[in-house]
């Protein structure tokens, strides 16, 4: 079942939505060789409370820190540890926040210090699959519509999409319908309508588009240790097209 929200609820989603981005903004200053993901952690954790939100990870089916952390062919959910970056991964940082009792998720993939560009490629290929997601969203289009759109322009750069991770409706949730697949055919599926509100959030590999959970249960790499980089939005469908909601602050985010 789809929640549709009205311009009120969009309203009130866009603080939660603004803060996440704003975190990640915060986030982006401090990737460097060195940096743990735990210490990348401690500063979503803090500045979360600091604004009066909450981490939405923490303790969410369990998870047990409160951003995801995944670096080179960790594909998503990564879960934050000891272990220091160093100079050539890169590192996706997903944030999701409540504020007000709405969520907000958005990703980015980071580079830390040079990054080779096989890699850097990849990642400039995933941020313009989730851009060109985002420009199919329009009232009257449908879900196969953004799904092809991400897709076409993935494997024309002769890389994958992952199958079994997707975007997702949001809002009150975490994880509301609809499910938003990063692959499909134009015209095929839902049909989108004002109000919908959801993520696009392409994972991206290098390699082959399977993946595989390691034993934690969470961490999520590629099959054939391929790269892999992912960006997320949280959207609302207005009358001429998406809104991006998670823009930070400094981007023009609402205030
Ligand atoms: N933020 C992820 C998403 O985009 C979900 C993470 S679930 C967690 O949907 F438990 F790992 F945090
Ligand atoms: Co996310
Ligand atoms: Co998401």
């Amino acid at each position: 079942m789809i929640i549709l929200k009205t311009p009120e609820d969009i309203d009130a989603m866009r603080p939660a939505c603004r803060l996440a981005a704003d975190t990640l903004e915060m986030i982006a200053g401090h990737i460097r060789p060195g940096i743990t993901t735990e210490a990348i952690n401690t500063l979503v954790h803090e500045y979360t409370l600091d604004h009066g939100g909450i981490p939405a990870p923490l303790n969410y089916h369990g998870f047990p820190k409160s951003v995801c952390t995944s670096v080179n062919h960790v594909v998503c959910h990564g879960i934050p540890s000891n272990k220091k970056l160093v100079a050539g991964d890169i590192i996706n940082v997903d944030v999701t926040t409540i504020l007000d009792g709405w969520h907000g998720d958005t990703s980015r993939t980071f580079y830390v210090g040079d990054v080779k560009p096989h890699a850097r490629k990849l990642v400039e290929t995933a941020r313009e699959a989730l851009d060109a997601g985002i420009a199919a969203v329009r009232p009257g289009a449908t879900l196969g519509d953004i799904g092809h759109a991400i897709q076409r322009l993935v494997e024309s750069r002769r890389y994958s999409v992952v199958r079994d991770y997707c975007g997702h409706g949001i809002g009150r949730d975490f994880h509301e319908d609809p499910k938003v697949l990063h692959y499909g055919k134009p015209g095929q599926g839902l049909e989108l309508q004002e109000g919908m509100v959801f993520t696009i959030e392409p994972m991206v590999n290098a390699g082959k588009p399977a993946v595989k959970l390691l034993r934690d249960q969470w961490t999520v790499v590629t099959r054939d240790k391929s790269l892999s980089a992912q960006f997320e939005h949280t959207l609302a469908v207005r009358e001429h097209g998406a809104e991006i909601l998670t823009l930070p602050s400094s981007k023009g985010g609402s205030t």
